[in-house]
């Protein structure tokens, strides 16, 4: 690609003669202005590897002086204020000159290395963004088959995870939280149950009503998913701890492991423990058949503010026409990578 010059002088004779000089070489393809405010015009609209331009001209804006003084003081003025303005240097007006030549040269070529340089940088800071975002990718796809691995133990389909996870976004949008705390619980929502892995068969699978006992042992699994999730250095998979540690907590400060209350719940497990029991409620299971939708949400409606963030399910039934669609298996039924 030739360098980008823009030549601005109010004398025809010097730019024709500087834009054959400048353009000798083939290296250069130069754009000549007599008017510095046309040339500042197209300045704004292109970007220009390197810029000559005389500076004692009539009506030029970067030096906003009509009245040209020729003394020595008011020159050094104008060469400090052009510096300052960011120029690189003084070429002498005389076009026949060595100097100039050289010096031309010379600009021409550290125009061109400044914009490998920056061309380079803008290489590879796209290489970084990709290889970023694959990251995240396989993170998310990671999160989503370490999800569907525990929930094959109780549930075949794998699509109890997936509506928790729809659900979910759904409460933490309405709720206004910020857009990526919204994508990061739909995608960390999976989590919610990892810590079942360490349930017996026995008592996972158990068709009948469960004893004290068998129940305190299904209760473990809120403490053990924190355990499988916490300390990573995976934001996404913390914010998994949080929830498998929190999503069986209630509002009312009644709930396990930690009998936390309100607020003191961290938000996102907050959201899944409305999208969590909602789908429980709604979907046949080994010990009970699926319950109406319509039944389910007055469960809800009657838990606000005692198993539940009101606001939560305020969030929730907001949007009740995508809910039933979600239950009814016909919204995006995708994964949610
Ligand atoms: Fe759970
Ligand atoms: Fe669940």
């Amino acid at each position: 690609m030739l360098t980008q010059a823009l030549l601005v002088d109010d004398s025809r004779s010097v730019l024709n003669f500087l834009k054959r000089h400048i353009e000798a070489e083939g290296l250069v393809e130069a754009t000549t202005f007599l008017d510095p405010v046309e040339a500042l015009a197209c300045a704004r609209e292109r970007v220009f590897d390197l810029v000559l331009v005389d500076y004692e001209m009539p009506h030029g804006e970067s030096f906003n002086d009509s009245c040209i003084e020729q003394c020595a003081v008011r020159r050094a003025e104008r060469r400090m204020e052009a510096l300052q303005a960011g120029a690189t240097d003084f070429l002498p007006k005389q076009p026949q000159s060595v100097e100039m030549t050289v010096r031309l040269r010379n600009l021409i070529q550290l125009g061109a290395a400044v914009r490998k340089l920056s061309d380079r940088a803008a290489h590879l800071a796209s290489d970084v963004a990709a290889a970023t975002r694959k990251l995240g990718e396989r993170e998310e796809e990671i999160i989503l088959r370490l999800a569907l691995a525990v929930e094959y133990r109780d549930n075949d389909t794998g699509e109890h995870t997936l509506r928790v996870a729809r659900y979910s976004r759904i409460i933490a949008e309405q709720l206004d939280l910020p857009a990526r705390l919204c994508r990061d619980i739909y995608l960390a929502a999976p989590l919610h149950d990892v810590g079942k892995v360490a349930i017996p068969d026995n008592i996972l699978l158990k068709p009948g009503k469960l004893t004290e006992e068998e129940m305190a042992v299904i209760r473990t699994h809120a403490t053990i998913g924190e355990r499988i999730l916490a300390d990573s250095s995976c934001e996404l998979i913390r914010l998994g701890a949080q929830i498998a540690a929190g999503h069986h907590e209630r509002w009312d400060g009644a709930g396990y492991p930690n009998g936390l209350r309100a607020d003191a719940i961290p938000v996102a497990a907050r959201v899944v423990a409305v999208a969590d029991v909602f789908d429980a409620l709604t979907t046949r299971r080994p010990y009970k058949e699926p319950m109406p939708l319509e039944v389910a949400r007055n469960y809800l409606v009657e838990n606000k503010g005692r198993q539940f963030d009101p606001a939560c399910v305020e969030a929730f039934l907001s949007r009740w026409d995508e809910v039933v669609e979600i239950a009814a298996g016909r919204l995006d039924t995708r994964s949610p990578i």
